[in-house]
């Protein structure tokens, strides 16, 4: 059931034109028109290059933006309530409630001073029923999330330190914080980016292993296109703070269409193909605010690639790529151009 007593959406976070800006900042937005969505039981790979606005979608959708610093428009939908219309006091309540966030470094995410255990045990005290839990309760419920996550021999390890344990165990601590509260949704922002290879893999199966037994919905955010491919349903790519492309998991390494993806692509080691690229025009840019993102460095921008922003169009079921001349497809009707800067069609 959501806050309201209707039953959960299947979509878990539902973003449409998300748009935050520095306030009182003219010029391009930090994101602008972000749509996003996370299903139950789904992972949602929102990746992109460092700057591209990944922390910052995070951070809106979650409301942990300084109002002072950034005004932030655009619906924003998370287990089937409108967070946007809601007070920051009720927002930041609620918000605890169905979703937590999982950072990409594990110790400064915990407490150095403090055992592992207790502070699971400290976070139990968050849920409804906390404050009236006994002691024993919280240690119980911290060993049955430490059991949850993976973390052998918990009783042992509940009076372990922080820098006792090994990176993969403290981001198992991590996410066991994370659950205390029962979630529906993660927002996992790099979570396996300062882990060796093999014990990222192990937390990604630890992930894959939570959403299917809990139906959690998983926002993964990453730069890494591989592990997107091999773990996520959903990829959408961020360029300059939009939305440039969405699709299948299944439709990146094979169909992606967005000249941006597929230059991200062609630097993946073993992905680097020997594809012909058109010699680039010269192309003069009026204004970054009204031009694709990606247009100076493009290989295939045309004249109109300078002076209006694509839209994000489906352009195969279920493939959405915001480019007037997508790989492998007909350019798009560029009659669409102002009506539809900024926005996306074929949703
Ligand atoms: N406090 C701030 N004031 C102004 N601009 C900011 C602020 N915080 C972030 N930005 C800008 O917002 C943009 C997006 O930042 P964000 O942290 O979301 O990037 P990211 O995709 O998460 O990158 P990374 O992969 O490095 O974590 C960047 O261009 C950044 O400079
Ligand atoms: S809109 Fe133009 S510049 Fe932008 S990615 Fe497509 S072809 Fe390249
Ligand atoms: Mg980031």
């Amino acid at each position: 059931m959501s806050e309201s007593g209707a039953a959960m959406p299947e979509r878990l976070v539902d973003v449409e034109n998300l748009t935050v800006r520095v306030s009182g900042r003219e010029g391009m937005p930090i994101l602008d028109s972000v749509s996003i969505t996370v299903e139950a039981g789904k992972m949602t790979a929102l990746v992109g290059e460092s700057g591209a606005g990944k922390s910052m979608t995070t951070k809106a959708i979650l409301g942990i933006l300084d109002d002072r610093l950034f005004d932030v428009s655009g619906r924003i939908e998370v287990c089937g309530e409108d967070v946007s219309a809601m007070k920051t006091k009720q927002r930041r309540q609620y918000i605890s409630r169905v979703a937590a966030l999982v950072f990409q470094n594990p110790t400064r995410a915990l407490n150095p001073t403090m055992r592992i255990g207790p502070q699971i045990a400290e976070a139990t005290r968050f849920a409804p029923d906390g404050p009236h839990l006994s002691d024993k309760a919280a240690h119980d419920r911290a060993i049955e999330l430490m059991k949850q996550v993976g973390i052998a021999a918990p009783e042992e390890r509940y009076f372990a330190f922080p820098h006792q344990m090994s990176g993969g165990m403290k981001q198992r601590a991590v996410i066991a914080i994370a659950l205390s509260l029962n979630p529906k949704v993660l927002f996992c922002d790099e979570p396996t980016s300062s882990l060796d290879v093999t014990t990222q893999a192990l937390i990604m199966d630890l992930l894959d292993e939570l959403r299917a037994r809990l139906g959690l919905g998983i926002l993964f955010i990453t730069h890494d296109l591989v592990l997107a491919a091999s773990r996520a349903d959903t990829v959408q790519v961020l360029h300059s703070g939009r939305v440039v492309e969405k699709m299948p998991v299944d439709d990146l390494f094979q169909r992606a269409a967005m000249p941006y993806t597929r230059d991200l692509i062609a630097r993946v080691p073993g992905f680097g193909g020997d594809e012909p690229r058109p010699t680039m025009i010269p192309l003069e840019v009026a204004s970054p605010a009204h031009a694709c993102s990606y247009v100076g460095e493009c290989a295939f921008r045309q004249g109109i690639c300078g002076t209006q922003v694509p839209p994000l169009a489906e352009i195969e079921p279920g493939h959405l790529a915001r480019c007037w001349f997508p790989v492998g497809h007909p350019p798009l009707d560029q009659s669409l151009a102002t009506a539809h800067e900024g926005a996306s069609i074929g949703r």
